[in-house]
């Protein structure tokens, strides 16, 4: 699995989805840019979702507000004070690390224990293999099962007391090494701010020290009386952001699992106080349905449920994906309670309440959090879609690397091909790509033969290649192939936007 993530890696710059931030020189520690067809997918995941909150939702809007915020919102929102990672360094290798994140690593080790009994027993007992009863009563796996369970809670119980001493003690008690050095000769614990600081302001009228935004939903709150005034808006309702947002992550690893510079699309759902755990629950289920709609398969995904919550939440889960590096956070579903706003209202002097007119009273609303990176969704639909197949027949061998990306998330859509440069082909193809590109982003593509042409949009996860030959120019009909398939088809040339149109509308 750590072996085909680096494949996916090397293939992301390869076909021009991600390439490491100034690369030529030498890169920059956990910032990324995205390339021709990254910025087409991401494109398409920030759509997928906005179509899905913002449109869909009659009581959702959306905002864009500044990278830059008054520093004071910092302060109220406890970024300033609490925003911080638990930091240990090794002795002997010099490597500085995230406690909570070895244990996490830790952790990852029993579920990956687990899925390797899971998989002897399926190979040793065949069809009678029974997985959910093996899984339920197996005492290895339960024993596993109980051991991750413990760890998790012993840390989540240090964070939450920010006990650094008791993080330590866990990472000594369970003989977690530096992968590095091997060795269990670790510093104390210390805490780090993540939040990365500039300064505002020329030095002549004096400067202040402004923060680089963690998350785009303090964005949100800050501007809650703005767009409900407005807007008109009646609650429950929801403001929804897309937008950059910066943390000094130490642990620079995992590719854009987690990066300096990233992606956030977050929705703040403002309710009435005492009916959140009913919204809180309503918003897990749907935000778990938008994720298996892309077909990835619902056995990839689980949530998990925090028993341990932060001061200011009620409830709080996260939709986990199985990454090839395990199963990890790509959304976080939060209940905020009247924590963010009651604050905002106490620094700011501004009353921060909506008065509820069925109730004939004012109050703080609660909010209901959902919050998704881009990147990382990014990620997981990537390593999703990412096939290697063996396509060897009659003893003559042959593969190809594929991208199954849903067509509707596709960077390009179809890949218009010439059979050859010459006798009017070309042309015909071109005619293709002006019928079609103002409404899908086409490829023209008549560089190398035809096979190679294919394997080259299946890299990129092309969905459709139609191929102009010249029978074409008689009948105006093209050999469609499905990238999934690899079938081909005969169509008339009217008949593709109808098609394209039913396949990769969101
Ligand atoms: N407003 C709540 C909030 O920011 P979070 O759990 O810190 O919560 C939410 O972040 C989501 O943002 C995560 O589930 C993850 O998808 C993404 N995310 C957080 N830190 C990230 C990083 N350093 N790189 C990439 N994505 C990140």
């Amino acid at each position: 699995q750590e072996d085909i993530f680096k494949k996916l890696v090397a293939h992301c710059k390869e076909y021009g989805y991600v390439f490491p931030s100034s690369d030529i020189y030498d890169g920059l520690g956990a910032v990324y840019d995205y390339g021709q067809n990254g910025v087409e997918l991401k494109n398409n995941i920030k759509k997928y979702w906005w179509e899905s909150m913002v449109r869909l939702h009659e009581n959702i809007v959306g905002i864009d507000s500044a990278i830059f915020m008054h520093p004071t919102i910092w302060k109220a929102s406890g970024h300033v004070d609490a925003f911080n990672d638990p930091l240990i360094d090794n002795k002997d290798s010099k490597k500085r690390y995230r406690a909570d994140v070895l244990i996490e690593d830790h952790i990852a080790k029993y579920d990956e224990k687990i899925e390797k009994d899971v998989e002897k027993a399926r190979k040793r007992f065949g069809d009678k293999f029974d997985e959910t009863l093996f899984r339920q009563t197996n005492p290895q796996i339960l024993a596993h099962l109980e051991k991750r369970e413990a760890l998790r809670e012993s840390m989540a119980k240090a964070l939450n007391a920010n006990d650094l001493t008791a993080l330590r003690q866990i990472i000594i008690d369970n003989n977690i090494v530096c992968p590095i050095s091997g060795t269990a000769n670790w510093t104390e614990v210390r805490q780090f701010n993540l939040m990365f600081s500039t300064e505002m302001g020329s030095t002549a009228e004096g400067t202040s020290k402004i923060y680089l935004r963690p998350e785009t939903a303090q964005g949100i709150f800050v501007n809650f009386l703005n767009v409900q005034k407005t807007g008109r808006m009646k609650i429950p309702f929801g403001i929804a952001q897309i937008g950059k947002a910066f943390r000094n992550e130490i642990v620079a690893r995992q590719f854009i699992f987690r990066m300096r510079e990233f992606e956030q699309m977050e929705m703040q759902f403002f309710v009435r106080p005492g009916t959140e755990l009913e919204w809180f629950k309503k918003w897990r289920e749907t935000r778990m349905k938008w994720h298996q709609l892309l077909g990835f398969g619902a056995q990839n995904y689980r949530f998990h449920d925090h028993e341990k919550l932060a001061h200011y939440a009620n409830a709080a889960t996260d939709i986990e994906y199985k990454f090839p590096f395990g199963f990890k956070e790509v959304e976080g579903i939060h209940s905020r309670t009247d924590f963010d706003l009651s604050q905002h209202q106490k620094y700011s002097g501004k009353k921060l309440q909506y008065f509820d007119t069925e109730l004939n009273e004012s109050y703080v609303p609660y909010v209901i959090e959902t919050s998704i990176g881009v990147d990382r969704m990014f990620l997981q639909i990537i390593s999703a879609a990412y096939c290697e197949e063996d396509l060897s027949k009659d003893g003559k061998q042959d593969s190809r690397v594929v991208l199954k990306l849903p067509a509707a998330l596709a960077p390009v859509k179809m890949a218009v091909m010439p059979l050859v440069k010459k006798d009017g082909l070309p042309e015909k193809a071109q005619e293709i790509m002006d019928l079609l590109k103002y409404d899908f982003n086409c490829q023209y593509d008549e560089k190398d033969s035809i096979g190679k042409r294919y394997r080259r949009q299946d890299a990129i996860g092309t969905p459709f290649c139609i191929t102009v030959d010249h029978q074409t120019l008689q009948d105006n009909a093209v050999t469609i192939r499905h990238r999934d398939t690899m079938e081909q088809e005969r169509i008339p040339i009217a008949q593709l936007y109808d098609i394209l149109k039913e396949k990769t509308d969101l």
